[in-house]
């Protein structure tokens, strides 16, 4: 039998150790603050030291905790420094977001190889050098933890320009699946979040393109793109005691966007 009491603390994230990623900017840093607003205590990381000291500062001006590690998340070294740093400050680890991305948008015919290294270098080997070296950590708890990383509606459905990033982003999602197999015996969930369009510096090209900005917000059932703090909620949902039983899967976060193909509504 359930009862009212045993669902308290549900959503409670007091006291968990959070390894946020991408903390500089979009929807790394809405992650931060929302970790450290309901409790938890932050690791914040980003390889632009500037934009990172910015969200640190922010978390500590609120009274809570937090510190800034300045690590490139395609560096192995770099990644396991963080880690130490972390483990330094706090004595353990919880949560890790994944969340580092980058894209480069042209078609296939025009794709530099360079250009299209960059971005698996950044979007699938970041996040598997991530997964590996923080949640290796995460699975001698002895007692779980969760780990998310950044999909992307692009990992399921495309558009022109998008080869390798949306290749990357379903390559994360996979790579989540198989850490949840790997990791489900340490009670360590791992899971993949898939946003549509989300308000950041990331797409601000397309924001600045009214054509390009009015097609993106229409293509979706709530007809509008999401703010960073969209997308932290449900980050946060997956690192709670809520998601107990949430491992391996793909949360879309996208309005709609999948669910809907936005052409016509025939008013019936
Ligand atoms: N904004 C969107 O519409 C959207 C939609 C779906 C998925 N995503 C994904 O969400 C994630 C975050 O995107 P965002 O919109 O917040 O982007 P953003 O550009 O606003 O922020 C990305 C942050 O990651 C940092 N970063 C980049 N490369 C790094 C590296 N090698 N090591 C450490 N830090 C690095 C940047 O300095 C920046 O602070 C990305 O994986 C992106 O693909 C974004």
């Amino acid at each position: 039998m359930t009862s009212i009491v045993e669902m308290k603390g549900l959503f409670d994230i007091t006291g968990k150790v959070g390894v946020v990623t991408g903390a500089g900017s979009g929807i790394g840093q809405a992650i931060a603050y929302a970790f450290a607003a309901h409790g938890g205590k932050v690791v914040a990381s980003d390889k632009n030291g500037e934009t990172l000291d910015k969200t640190v500062r922010e978390i500590r001006a609120s009274g809570n905790s937090a510190i800034g590690v300045e690590a490139d998340s395609t560096a192995v070294e770099e990644v396991r420094r963080l880690r130490e740093e972390a483990l330094g400050a706090f004595g353990r680890i919880d949560v890790l977001y994944a969340v580092p991305g980058i894209n480069v948008r042209k078609r296939i015919a025009d794709y530099g190889y360079d250009e299209f290294d960059r971005v698996v270098q950044v979007n699938l080997k970041g996040t598997f050098i991530l997964i590996k070296e923080i949640g290796g950590e995460i699975a001698k708890n002895g007692d779980g933890g969760s780990v998310v990383v950044m999909s992307s509606i692009r990992g399921s459905v495309i558009e022109q320009g998008q080869a390798a990033y949306a290749a990357t982003k379903a390559g994360v999602a996979l790579l989540a699946r198989v850490q949840a197999a790997e990791l489900a015996d340490r009670n360590v969930r791992v899971n993949a979040l898939a946003p549509g369009y989300v308000d950041t510096p990331l797409v601000a090209r397309i924001k600045n393109d009214p054509e390009w900005y009015r097609q993106s917000t229409q293509r979706n059932a709530l007809k509008r793109w999401a703010s960073p703090k969209e997308i932290a909620g449900p980050a946060i949902f997956l690192a709670s005691p809520a998601a107990s039983y949430i491992t391996g899967t793909v949360l879309y976060v996208d309005g709609g966007w999948t669910a809907v193909d936005g052409r016509y509504d025939p008013k019936l």
